[in-house]
């Protein structure tokens, strides 16, 4: 379990960010009683309702905060529920972790009658090129996606639409992209610390990028290249809402 390994310090950057929860909620539309999959620590569990929280890393339950919902530890492709015990269930920047995706998701369309996931879209070629980190930086990122289904094929196998997510340029949830346009958190180790991605990529790999802005933010390139960004209050990335 990959979060068992390197989820221990994931509270450090990891938080729900309140404007991309404003459209979780909302498409959780008027459920009560709500199934949050691959929960983690506890981000974007909605207060005002009924949630029963489902996480296989002992390392990331033991970091859910006092007062947090409850939470049973089991993996998205098999869970341990009855068909239809839930108004909805949601999964938010999980489900690229999970061995079988569309298992998953059929798993929690199985257990609930609305399904909400925030996910990222990487089947438009354009894609890696979108997001200067990966473009310039890390093209490493790519090989991760091999074999992963893309957002339309996931919203297809449970029968979702598919809605674009803008990232805030002050975005409090540090996930990989939240920093576009602030590029020097990505030399902080503890923000890299926060995002599997650097884990995944290798430590060769994760150095050499580092290294290569660190010196471009000095002499000035990364400016010229992206300063395009710098009027822009958010970021559309790749980063999608499905709803069914
Ligand atoms: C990036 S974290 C996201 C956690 C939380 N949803 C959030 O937004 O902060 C990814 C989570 O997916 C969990 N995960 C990995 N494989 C899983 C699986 N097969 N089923 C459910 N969750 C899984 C990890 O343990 C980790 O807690």
């Amino acid at each position: 379990m990959l979060y068992d390994r390197i989820g221990a310090a994931y509270t450090v950057t990891r938080r729900t960010e309140p404007r991309i929860a404003a459209a979780v909620w909302a498409a959780l539309g008027d459920a009560r009683t709500v199934l949050n999959v691959g929960a983690g620590t506890g981000s974007y569990e909605p207060a005002d309702r009924d949630v029963l929280a489902v996480e296989p890393s002992a390392v990331m339950r033991a970091q859910r905060p006092a007062g947090a919902a409850p939470c049973v530890a089991a993996p998205a492709e098999s869970l341990p529920f009855k068909d239809q015990s839930f108004d909805a269930a949601m999964a938010f920047a999980t489900i690229h972790h999970w061995q079988d995706p569309i298992a998953g998701l059929r798993e929690m369309q199985r257990v609930a009658r609305r399904v909400v996931v925030f996910t990222h879209d990487t089947s438009d070629a354009g894609w890696l090129d979108r997001f200067w980190l990966t473009r310039d930086y890390l093209p490493e990122t790519a090989e991760l996606l091999v074999g992963r289904p893309s957002a339309q094929e996931l919203a297809d196998s449970i029968g979702a639409r598919v809605e674009p997510v803008l990232i805030p340029w002050d975005c409090v949830d540090g996930f990989f992209e939240a920093y576009w346009r602030r590029p020097e958190a990505y030399l902080d180790d503890r923000v890299r610390r926060g995002v599997s991605v650097w884990t995944r990529v290798g430590p060769a790999a994760e150095q050499r990028a580092v290294h290569s802005l660190r010196a471009d933010l000095d002499s000035g390139r990364w400016a010229d290249r992206n300063r395009d960004l710098l009027d822009l209050d958010a970021a559309e990335l790749g980063l999608r809402l499905l709803v069914s």
